[in-house]
């Protein structure tokens, strides 16, 4: 029988957590035939939440299901974890300035790196749920030096899957005839979906598209601005599409990618596609044996161009920020 995967899934008493464990538990995220035991962290407020969920973890039966521990410290939670979700986070609230964002989100995302860097199993495997998700990623990362950086990742698979369904609908195509999507950039407002090298049942994107103008006026800001339309429409934000991307990129980076298809994941930059090298940006990547690959070679037209810059200059400020907040 295998030794079962340590998972620690931080905000764990949130409507992600909510929507994420018992996925994880019933086998989704690594596997079915891949035993797991969950960690759950929560800061002391949440605790008694994590509870009533672990209770109903319990009440599942899952045959997969290992155990669950639930801990407020860092250091016990992250203990042999082989895979982390960092989901919980701060979000903004009214008159909050980015730079009070970024270093309330440090005060959560450096403790967490330090602690994944001293008792983390040496396999980990990191994802940043919690906004802003790429630059809590490089802070995570920074405090844990130990830890190989590619490692740490951010999640924009919510936004190569909202992109997927826009594109599905537009052209009329199951979303499984659609490959080779990416999202670039930053998991905001910033992020680029680029259709140009997207195949739509076997054709190139673009051109069955044939509307630049749809592409820039309805459906990038239609992906882009999906987050706020989602709790325009909800009253919260999205839970159960975040929990489902989060289990679709960890599922990816395990088991890996189909032949001829590729996705979207915020991976640290080595100097590709002129993203500055060791930014954690979205770019089109592959999986194989555990590892990310950046899809090489890719040409970029300037439509294109412009927008991975925006996105990504939004990147560098946020890492000037968190760099003069000495969070990195
Ligand atoms: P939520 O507010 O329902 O839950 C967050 C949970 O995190 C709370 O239970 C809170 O007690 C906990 N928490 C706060 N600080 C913590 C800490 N230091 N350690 C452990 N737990 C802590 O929020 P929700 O809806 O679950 O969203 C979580 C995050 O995910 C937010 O930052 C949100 O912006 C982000 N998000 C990211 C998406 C993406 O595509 N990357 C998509 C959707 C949401």
């Amino acid at each position: 029988t295998r030794t079962p995967v340590n998972v620690t899934v931080t905000g764990a008493a949130g409507q992600i957590g909510y929507a994420l464990l018992f996925r994880i538990a019933s086998g989704q995220l690594l596997g079915a035939d891949v035993p797991v035991k969950l960690r759950l962290l929560e800061i002391p407020q949440g605790l008694k939440a994590a509870e009533g969920t672990a209770m109903e973890l319990d009440d599942c039966a899952f045959p997969l299901l290992r155990g669950v521990d639930i801990s407020d410290d860092p250091n016990v939670a992250f203990d042999g974890a082989n895979v982390a979700l960092l989901v919980g986070a701060r979000p903004r609230t009214k008159g909050m300035e980015r730079g009070d964002l970024l270093e309330a989100n440090g005060g959560i995302f450096k403790p967490q790196g330090k602690a994944i860097n001293d008792h983390a199993a040496d396999d980990i495997k990191v994802l940043v749920v919690g906004n802003p998700a790429n630059t809590n990623a490089l802070i995570a990362q920074a405090a844990a030096p130990d830890v190989p950086g590619d490692r740490f990742t951010a999640m924009t698979r919510l936004d190569h899957n909202r992109a997927l369904s826009q594109l599905a609908q537009k052209t009329g195509v199951p979303v499984g005839e659609i490959k080779k999507l990416t999202i670039w950039g930053n998991h905001s407002a910033t992020q680029y979906p680029d259709v140009f090298h997207a195949e739509v049942a076997g054709k190139n994107a673009a051109e069955v598209v044939n509307d630049e103008q749809w592409l820039a006026d309805t459906f990038i800001p239609t992906v882009a601005k999906r987050g706020a339309a989602i709790i325009e429409a909800r009253g919260a934000s999205s839970a159960a599409s975040a929990a489902n991307a989060a289990i679709d990129h960890v599922h990816t980076w395990v088991n890996g990618t189909d032949a001829g298809d590729w996705t979207s994941a915020g991976v640290v930059s080595d100097g590709s596609y002129g993203v500055p090298e060791g930014l954690i940006s979205s770019f089109p990547v592959t999986a194989k044996d555990g590892q990310f690959e950046i899809v090489q070679g890719l040409d970029v037209n300037e439509f294109s161009r412009t927008r991975i810059d925006a996105s990504v200059k939004e990147l560098e400020e946020e890492r000037e920020a968190v760099r003069g907040l000495g969070l990195i």
